[in-house]
Formats: structure tokens, C-alpha cells, sequence
């Protein structure tokens, strides 16, 4: 599939995204591992969030979808889950097959995990190292860091004191969900700070779950079903309202975006860039559907975010911002391609373990439409203000370098062509569309 996107001059409205990819993973698993009845509203359904549907129903736990983005899980508690009949292919999903490695720890049975040709290149080691210490038996291509891996876990596995090497809330999560059972308390300390959405819903499952500056401390017991609202991906609101900053006569609102201080790195990077940023209480009441009128979903903080047309300037991105904007970064680049001055993005390796490495997917595509994107080991090194072109670009199978294309594509000098965007469905569906309505003329077609 390709998307063909023509320049707009024009972009305003007020919409919702849908719901944050990151929560909505936890919401499933949670569900599962909880005593009771799970209400999920605002879920995603996109491909990533509906394999870890599938693997918790393959695990055993029984799930009913009510409506849109409504979901009923029966939970089975911590110890109720049982051997899957299948291998269970986590598809592009890097987050699904980490979080289900944590819970399968805690499983005395043998699970089979796989994904797609991106999933099965990238790290596993990170999750499978610590899980291993614990007590998980972790099978697999090259020695236990790429999927295809089998796991056979313990019904209690060993306490752990875990110092990460890496800023990851995939990591924390994983070592986390494995010590719900284990024979002590767990803790994990990283870095940096990483999304906390896992410490968040497991508070309000009931679990014991204690914070001090960059360590993480689990204490074994049971979780009790609650109710999770989840709100709209900030990651996914990053693009139209980094359209809106760049396209030339903008506005443009984004309704009950999840506001957790640990993923607005972007917003942040924007106000120094020079971006005009409003955020206002959620105002969901008065949209249709929209998700209701509390200001907080499941402990998650949410608000109205408008951005509008602003002139831009280089900034630097680097250290313990990088964890709080990981997913923003390719149309962050956009940005800094059009930005006065130099951006430079440092200590931002983990960049090129993502669904594809991130720095020279963006030096080379957006190289290609103009822009001046020099790759470092560890970073980018952005000079601008350049003039986008319309070019032939692919996005390798990557959705946020897919979506990022086609925020630069609204402001480059003709068409531009983007292939291999099939991948948009991973995280974003309907993504052509919502930028159509903004731009009110069908700016980004999709041809097959
Ligand atoms: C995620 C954590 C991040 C992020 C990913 C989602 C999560 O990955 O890039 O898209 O939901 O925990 P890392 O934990 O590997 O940094």
C-alpha cells in the first residue's frame, strides 16, 4: 500500500485520536491476571493492541467486545492462566511480546512466542536476561534474544533487584508483572524515568507498587479488576499537531490526549522550539462518542492540546528527555528539518532497535525530500530551515516513519509518494482520513 500526500495550506479542527497503544497493551494483560471483570473503554484497535487481545484469550481468559474500543475481560487471576494450544505471533508488536514474556514468567507452562520480520530482528535479551534470573526458562534463536523463544515460567518466581541498563518501560514492565508472584518484592532501577503507565494501572488493580526517584518497587500479591478508560496516544496526536505547527494557516485540537508527565517530552521539545501549544482541561463532554467528561482515565492525567501555525527554531533533544519522546522522534524531525537553526538529538540509540532503525530510516527518507539529516552513532544532527520536496520515499515497514513522511509530504514543494505503509494499521488506523478531515480535501490518498 502507498500513500500519495499533496501539500495543504490549510489545516483546523477539533478531534480525537485513538486510544494510547502503551495503556491499552496493559489494559489486556492486567485484565486477564485480575479477579473480576475488567470494563475497557477507548481501546485501541489497532493490529499491535489486538494481538495481546488474542494472546490473552489464547492464555485462557475469555474477552467480549462490546462496542468500539469496548471490551469486557473475564479475568482468570494471577495463576489462572493456562498452556496456549498455538504459538502466539505477536505480530509488529515489540511491547506485546515483552509484557507477555513478564507475565509468562510467572506461568509454570511452556509458551511459544513469534512476530514479523521486524519483531523477530529485534532485542529480546533486554527482557530475557532478568526474567531468566528470576527463574524463567527462555528459549530460542540466537541464544535467547530474538523470536522466535519458548519460555517455561515458575509459579513463583525469585525475588529481583534489577538495575537496567536501558530507559525501558518495556523492560521495567516485564520484570514488574513477573514478580506479581514471586517470592519477594521486585524492583527495577533504571537510567532514566520510562512511561510509568504499568505502576499506574497496577495501583489501581489494587497492586503494592512503590516509586522512589528511578527505582520501581513490587510487592507480590493479588490484582483486583477495575475499570480503565483509556485516553487518546499522545504519540499518535504528535502528527497533526506537528502539521499544525508547520502547514502555514493552522489550528488545530486534539481532544483528551493523555497528558502522563513521563510521554510529554514532546510537548516540551515544541514550547522550546518556539510552537504554540494551548492545553486545556478535557473538554470530552461536548464531543460525540468522545470518551466522558473526567480529566483523569484509569489515574492517567488527559487534556485538550491546540497547536497552531508558529515559526520554528533548533533546539537540542537529548539524556532523560529522550525516554519521554521515544516515539516521537521521526516527525520531531520533520519539525527540525523545517526549524531555524541546528537540532541535534542525542543519546537516542535505542532509536535503532525500534519497529526499524529509526536514524537512518529518517537521515535517508527525509534526506531524500530535502531535508538536511545527518546520522550520528547515537543521534541526528538536523539543519534548517530546508525546502521539503515531494519524492519516492518508504517508510520500511515502520508506522511513526510512515505518518512522519506524511506530515513532511503536507509541506513539501509537490507529491510525495510513500510505500510500505500498510504498517500505519499497527498503531494508527484511519490516519489518512483524520488528516483529510483537518486539511478538508483529500490531501493523502491511499492506493493499493
Ligand atoms: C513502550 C515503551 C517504549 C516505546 C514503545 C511502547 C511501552 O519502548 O518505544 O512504543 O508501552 O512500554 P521501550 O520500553 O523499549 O523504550
Amino acid at each position: 500500500m502507498k500513500l500519495r500526500v499533496r501539500p495543504v495550506t490549510r489545516l483546523s479542527g477539533r478531534i480525537e485520536v485513538p486510544g494510547d497503544k502503551s495503556i491499552s497493551h496493559r489494559a489486556a494483560l492486567l485484565g486477564a491476571l485480575a479477579e473480576g471483570t475488567t470494563d475497557i473503554r477507548g481501546y485501541l484497535e489497532a493490529e499491535d493492541c489486538l494481538r495481546t487481545i488474542a494472546a490473552v484469550e489464547a492464555l485462557g481468559a475469555e474477552v467480549t467486545r462490546k462496542g468500539p474500543g469496548e471490551y469486557r475481560i473475564a479475568g482468570v487471576g494471577r495463576r489462572g492462566l493456562t498452556e496456549p494450544a498455538n504459538v502466539i505471533d505477536c505480530g509488529n508488536s515489540g511491547t506485546a511480546v515483552r509484557l507477555l514474556f513478564g507475565v509468562l514468567a510467572g506461568q509454570p507452562f511452556w509458551t511459544f512466542l513469534t512476530g514479523d520480520d521486524s519483531l523477530r530482528r529485534r532485542p529480546m535479551k533486554r527482557i530475557a536476561d532478568p526474567l531468566a534470573r528470576m527463574g524463567a526458562t527462555i528459549v530460542g534463536r540466537s541464544d535467547g534474544n530474538r523470536l522466535p523463544l519458548g519460555i517455561r515460567g515458575l509459579a513463583q518466581p525469585k525475588a529481583l533487584a534489577y538495575e537496567s541498563p536501558v530507559a525501558s518501560a518495556q523492560v521495567k514492565s516485564a520484570v514488574l508483572l513477573a514478580g506479581l508472584h514471586a517470592d519477594g518484592p521486585v524492583s527495577v532501577t533504571e537510567p532514566a524515568a520510562s512511561r510509568d503507565h504499568s505502576e499506574v494501572m497496577l495501583r489501581q488493580f489494587g497492586a503494592r507498587i512503590e516509586s522512589r526517584g528511578l527505582t520501581t518497587t513490587l510487592t507480590p500479591g493479588p490484582l483486583s479488576a477495575a475499570p480503565v478508560v483509556v485516553p487518546g496516544d499522545i504519540s499518535s496526536s504528535a502528527f497533526p499537531l506537528i502539521a499544525a505547527a508547520i502547514v502555514k494557516d493552522a489550528r488545530v485540537t486534539v481532544a483528551g490526549v493523555g497528558l502522563n508527565p513521563t510521554r510529554t517530552g514532546a510537548l516540551d521539545v515544541l514550547a522550546a522550539m518556539g510552537v504554540k501549544i494551548e492545553i486545556a482541561p478535557y473538554g470530552g463532554e461536548v464531543l460525540e462518542g468522545s470518551r466522558g467528561p473526567s480529566h483523569r482515565a484509569a489515574g492517567e492525567p488527559r487534556g485538550d492540546v491546540t497547536v497552531s501555525t508558529s515559526g520554528l527554531r533548533g533546539t537540542g533533544i537529548g539524556g532523560a528527555l529522550i525516554p519521554r519522546l521515544v516515539d516521537e522522534i521521526p516527525v520531531l524531525a520533520v519539525a527540525a528539518a523545517l526549524a531555524d537553526g541546528r537540532t541535534e538529538i542525542t543519546d537516542a540509540a535505542e532509536l535503532r532497535v525500534k519497529e526499524s532503525d529509526r536514524l537512518a530510516a529518517l537521515a535517508r527518507e527525509l534526506g531524500r525530500m530535502g531535508a538536511r539529516v545527518s546520522e550520528r552513532p547515537n543521534g541526528l544532527v538536523i539543519d534548517g530551515p530546508a525546502r521539503l520536496r515531494g519524492a519516492s520515499v518508504t517508510s520500511g515497514g515502520d508506522h511513526r516513519i510512515a505518518m512522519a513522511l506524511a506530515v513532511a509530504g503536507l509541506v513539501a514543494e509537490g507529491e510525495t509518494i510513500i510505500d510500505d505503509t500498510e504498517c500505519i494499521a499497527t498503531s494508527f488506523p484511519r490516519f489518512a482520513d483524520l488528516l483529510n478531515t483537518l486539511a478538508g480535501q483529500r490531501c493523502v490518498e491511499v492506493e493499493a
